[in-house]
């Protein structure tokens, strides 16, 4: 089936009401089939995201020998082979939309003794690889990439990699995680400094494996010669699905759900604050831990939104939930603008440019700038928008839907399987009157 041929149609009105679970944080699903899968021991995972980018990552791993079982649903047992068990696979590891996996493999791969090509669908092959592949060689590894420095990246096995310290240029967890797992393979100390915060996940499950990982202020750094062991991994809920409810139970008078196992680590509840700085009516239930990632039940009412700067400390920490951040500013009252946040622009597809034409589209006010966009709080109308084929944009126009005066169509939607399988049927259970057809 070709993924253009999916379409959303949402109509309009309603509020969102009951308790859900949305589907497992995905930066952490990818981390716990890479750890387990250089663990040495078996390591359990629940909560696992069952959805197209993880598996990406799960099946290159079977590729190149690791013995993962699936359970039941969110369940998976990994066989470490410990750092230097990998093999070489039989051919190509198509990573299809995923860039944590493509980013995240870069630099474990560059480690191992043999070599890999690593490929991706249209919308990954066009993502900037340079900001992974630039640092790498640095470090001594091997890599082609097209002349534009995009995938196919082919890696070339065999080359003693040597630590180093790297300043990013860019706040991306991305970037970091990748040197940090080549940081694994290569002679003594690799380190980086990012530019501001960014999601944690790799340093914590490395600690939680049992690796040694140091943060002096903002340098965190990496020693090879240790080893990790295996160990149990409760996936919690995705802050990033999450999102669309949020923001859906916001704008929707009326609303009242709670949410359950969200993971809200400081490094990703940008979206929570922004939300509470534009008025939304959010409370963290029942804090807890969960294998060292902070987790609570998120109970949101409706609340009137007002328009705000968003603060540019917070982008990195919200990078993902811009798509339906600027639903909730196209339903709140007066001007919202985002600054500092160009990275959009290189995300499944361009987000800033795609939800400005689909906002354009539904009659609001909102223009694009370089870095950003300001969105003029106003009435939504009906329409069909373009979604680009990316899974976040598609979510977020079906979310709009609950303000809006008539219906919205919304094509190109099948990647929602990328991330948020269970988008639809939770949606509809908390009260979204969405549809799908193929
Ligand atoms: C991710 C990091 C973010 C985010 C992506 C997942 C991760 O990318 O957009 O969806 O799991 O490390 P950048 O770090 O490149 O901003």
């Amino acid at each position: 089936m070709h993924s253009k041929q999916v379409q959303f149609h949402v109509q309009p009105g309603g509020c969102l009401k009951g308790e859900g679970r949305v589907a497992g944080d995905k930066s952490i699903s990818h981390r716990s089939v890479m750890l387990g899968s250089i663990a040495e021991g078996v390591t359990h995972v629940k909560g696992w995201l069952e959805a197209e980018d993880a598996l990406s990552t799960l099946a290159a791993f079977q590729a190149m020998g690791v013995k993962i079982e699936r359970g039941g649903p969110g369940e998976l047992t990994v066989h470490g082979v410990g750092l230097h068990g990998l093999k070489a696979p039989a051919g190509e590891l198509y990573l299809g939309n995923s860039g944590t996996s493509m980013r995240l493999l870069s630099g474990l791969l560059s480690g191992q003794p043999f070599d890999t090509v690593l490929t991706g669908d249209e919308s990954l092959s066009r993502r900037p690889m340079k900001r992974v592949t630039a640092p790498l060689r640095d470090m001594g590894a091997v890599i082609e990439t097209t002349e534009a420095g995009t995938a196919p990246l082919r890696i070339k096995g065999g080359h003693q990699l040597k630590g180093m310290h790297y300043d990013m240029p860019v706040a991306s967890a991305q970037v970091k995680s990748c040197l940090l797992l080549a940081g694994l393979y290569a002679e003594g100390e690799t380190s980086v400094t990012e530019p501001a915060p960014t999601r944690d996940h790799t340093e914590r499950m490395l600690q939680g494996f049992g690796y040694e990982v140091r943060r002096d202020g903002d340098k965190i750094s990496v020693r090879s010669g240790g080893k990790l062991t295996a160990c149990d991994i409760d996936v919690p809920a995705d802050i990033s699905s999450a999102a669309f409810f949020l923001v859906g139970a916001s704008i929707a008078e009326g609303s009242d759900i709670t949410l359950q196992h969200v993971g809200i680590n400081p490094t990703r509840t940008g979206v929570i604050d922004i939300l509470k700085l534009m008025g939304a009516d959010i409370e963290l239930l029942n804090p807890r831990t969960v294998g060292g990632e902070p987790v609570a039940d998120l109970r949101v009412r409706s609340a009137k939104l007002k328009g705000i700067a968003i603060p540019e400390e917070l982008v990195p920490l919200a990078i993902d939930e811009f798509p339906v951040l600027f639903v909730a500013a196209a339903c709140a009252e007066g001007q919202t603008v985002l600054t500092g946040a160009e990275e959009l622009r290189v995300k499944e597809s361009d987000r800033i440019q795609v939800m400005a034409d689909g906002l354009v589209a539904l009659g609001i006010d909102a223009k694009p700038t370089p870095d950003g966009m300001v969105i003029q709080g106003g009435r939504l109308g009906s329409g069909r928008v373009n979604s680009r084929g990316d899974h976040r944009i598609a979510m977020s126009f079906s979310i709009a839907a609950l303000r809006a005066s008539g219906t919205i169509d919304i094509d190109d939607c099948a990647n929602v399987n990328t991330s948020f399988p269970t988008f639809v049927s939770l949606a509809k259970n908390l009260g979204l009157n969405i549809s799908v057809t193929e």
